[in-house]
């Protein structure tokens, strides 16, 4: 057995991994019409045989019409998807490694590749994907119901499936990002208010309803971040009191599990402290967190996510980890170019480790 605190089980009431390595969500648009095929599951399960503990899945979208910006990214509703999501579950399961897909709502964000708005209606708080840059009108009470009750649907189709989790993507300012942020959400309602307690409303009120549709055994886990802009110049919690705001909501509302993403693992989060957003999401919840970025790569500061990337060390992320920093670590770009990282890592094999290069994410393999 591998000493490596990676390999360590994860031992969660509701939720046990075979250990702490998770593959991070990652958008591939090779889904056309919404259905994943054979080539998508075998994409997926390669990971599986691969070692990786969890696998996120790719942001699949929720019955709105203005979820996706790209016909290509996966839906997690209607016949058709979901059979292939069936043999997505199935083939992961197989391999041991536990699967759980991620919901997007991209709210106003025009696609990051092709830069098309979402099919319209556009739902979001305000109508802006940024700040002073409007699309859309703002949602309609209507349109918010019907909007969570879309992730609720969503959530219950992962548990029909035989899914071990459910991830709401609530970061990288997408439709629930929107609603955080005071630059993008300029609502005068009850979807507002002075500080991140009240603009987390919308966030808590789609896990309520996702809780409501699964059973208080499903795990449901929110991914957030505190960038919004490519340059980090703004961030969601300014400090630890203002990120206790919005994690107590989500947590009261019955998250089990954060995903704390950032373009670096070990970023120092706030003055005063080595903390990386995990580790203080950690701390101010109580609950286990998932740290990522960079992992496994050798990324100089201010790379580019699509760089040809080296493989690099992962002795500081084993060493946040062990210190029980964080509880789990996904690994996106290197487990994008390599499916078999995990068991490389496992088996001390770290000189046979591939690094990450852009065509990683124009192949499926
Ligand atoms: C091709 C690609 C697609 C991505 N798509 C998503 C996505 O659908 N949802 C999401 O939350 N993050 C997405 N991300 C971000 C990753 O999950 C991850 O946070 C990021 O790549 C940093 O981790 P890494 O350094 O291990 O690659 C994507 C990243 C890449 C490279």
């Amino acid at each position: 057995m591998s000493a490596s605190p990676l390999f360590r089980p994860f031992d969660h009431p509701k939720l046990k991994l075979r250990n702490r390595i998770v593959m991070a969500p990652m958008t591939r648009k090779r889904s056309p019409g919404g259905a994943p095929g054979a080539d998508v599951a075998a994409y997926y399960r390669r990971r599986g045989e691969g070692g990786v503990g969890l696998i996120l899945s790719e942001g699949a979208g929720i019955r709105r019409n203005g979820s996706r910006s790209d016909p290509a990214v996966p839906n997690l509703f209607g016949d058709d998807a979901l059979a292939g999501w069936q043999a997505v579950v199935d083939g992961v399961k197989a391999t041991g490694a536990k699967f759980a897909p991620q919901l997007w709502h991209v709210g106003a964000r025009p696609d990051e590749a092709t830069k098309a708005l979402p099919e319209a209606p556009i739902d979001s708080p305000s109508g802006l994907p940024w700040p002073g840059k409007t699309v859309a009108e703002p949602m309609s009470e209507e349109a918010i119901a019907d909007t969570i009750a879309a992730y609720a649907e969503a959530a219950a189709n992962a548990a029909k499936l035989g899914c071990d989790a459910v991830e709401i993507h609530g970061a990288h300012g997408y439709l629930i990002d929107q609603f955080l942020w005071d630059g993008t959400n300029l609502r005068s309602d009850g979807w507002n208010g002075p500080t991140l307690k009240e603009r987390a409303r919308f966030a808590a009120e789609v896990v309520r309803a996702m809780r409501q549709a699964t059973g208080p055994d499903f795990p449901i886990l929110i991914r957030i971040s505190q960038d919004k802009s490519p340059d980090g110049s703004v961030r969601l919690a300014n400090d630890p009191g203002e990120l206790a705001l919005l994690v107590e909501v989500l947590a009261e509302a019955g998250v089990d599990i954060f995903h704390c993403s950032g373009a670096r693992f070990s970023r120092r989060e706030f003055a005063g402290s080595d903390l990386s957003f995990a580790g203080w999401v950690k701390k101010i919840s109580g609950l286990p967190t998932i740290a990522v970025g960079t992992v496994g790569l050798d990324v100089p500061p201010a790379t580019p996510l699509f760089a040809t990337i080296a493989p690099g060390p992962i002795d500081e992320v084993e060493r946040r980890l062990d210190a029980g920093e964080f509880d789990l670590v996904a690994v996106g770009r290197a487990l994008l170019a390599d499916p078999d990282w995990a068991e490389k890592v496992r088996a001390g094999r770290t000189d046979e480790l591939i690094g990450f290069e852009a065509r990683y994410v124009a192949e499926l393999h």
